[in-house]
């Protein structure tokens, strides 16, 4: 079994100063040695930085989004490629505010996780169903279908992926899922990477929505609940480090 994951995402927040002192704080707080693999997910403009004061510290950071393209004329686009160069050890693929507001379809964020791996940068591909998918019973299948465009597309290479469970409603809204809800959406995406490589236990299947030092450790201690995407609570340094210290210690 893997050791905790717990991976900040920034999202379109942020300037020089406000990362520095907050980047600054977790490598005070060496974060970097807690029982948990930390990393932060931080906007493009802001690679170089996290790489100027994360390197060496054993605290991954990453891209938030990928292009589905290798290179070439895409004006605005960022490539797998290029994120490795700038040290990223990880990409979130597929995150709902991407399906949302840029309309990315299941087979574009496959495209994406397969540039990832191609390029040697971890995709964290999430899924997840909004309240209506809820109410009508078709969270399984929502999040199947979501994650199954993936596998599909990465074949063998699934086993090297991450996954982040992310119900739509309960992001960035404190409507954290309970941890018997997550853990059983989480026990759904485990048997699927079963089925799909021989490799599954290497999959590492975050929580995300709503995570807060309050319930980290209570969704943490889930049996396939691997770690934590977080939001909201990732850009205040004693937030975030309440939640790397709330994890558990996993062989
Ligand atoms: P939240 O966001 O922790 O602010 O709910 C999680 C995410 O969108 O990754």
């Amino acid at each position: 079994m893997s050791k905790t994951l717990i991976v900040g995402n920034w999202k379109m927040n942020g300037s020089l100063a406000e990362n520095a002192a907050l980047l600054q704080a977790w490598v005070q707080a060496r974060a970097g040695q807690s029982a948990a693999d930390v990393a932060v997910c931080v906007p493009s403009p802001y690679l170089a930085q996290a790489q100027g004061l994360l390197a060496g510290q054993r605290i991954d950071w990453g891209g938030q989004d990928c292009s589905a393209h290798e290179a070439g004329a895409y004006t605005g686009e960022v490539s797998a490629a290029m994120l490795r160069d700038l040290g990223c050890r990880y990409v979130i693929v597929g995150h709902s505010e991407r399906r949302q507001y840029h309309q990315e379809s299941d087979d574009l964020v496959a495209l994406k996780a397969q540039r990832a791996l191609a390029a040697g940068v971890t995709p964290i591909v999430c899924v997840g169903e909004t309240l209506a998918d809820r109410e009508a019973g078709r969270t399984e299948f929502v999040v199947k279908r979501q994650l199954s465009a993936v596998i599909h597309a990465v074949g063998h290479c699934s086993s090297e992926m991450v996954v982040a469970y992310e119900p739509v409603w309960a992001i960035g809204t404190g409507h954290t899922a309970t941890p018997a809800q997550a853990q059983a959406v989480h026990a759904v995406l485990r048997a699927q990477l079963q089925a799909a490589t021989a490799h599954a236990q290497r999959n590492r299947i975050l929580y995300g929505g709503s995570m807060t030092a309050a319930n980290a450790a209570e969704l943490l201690a889930q049996p396939d609940i691997d770690g934590g995407l977080i939001g909201g609570a990732s850009l205040k340094a004693d937030d975030f480090l309440a939640i790397v210290a709330a994890s558990p210690t996993r062989a």
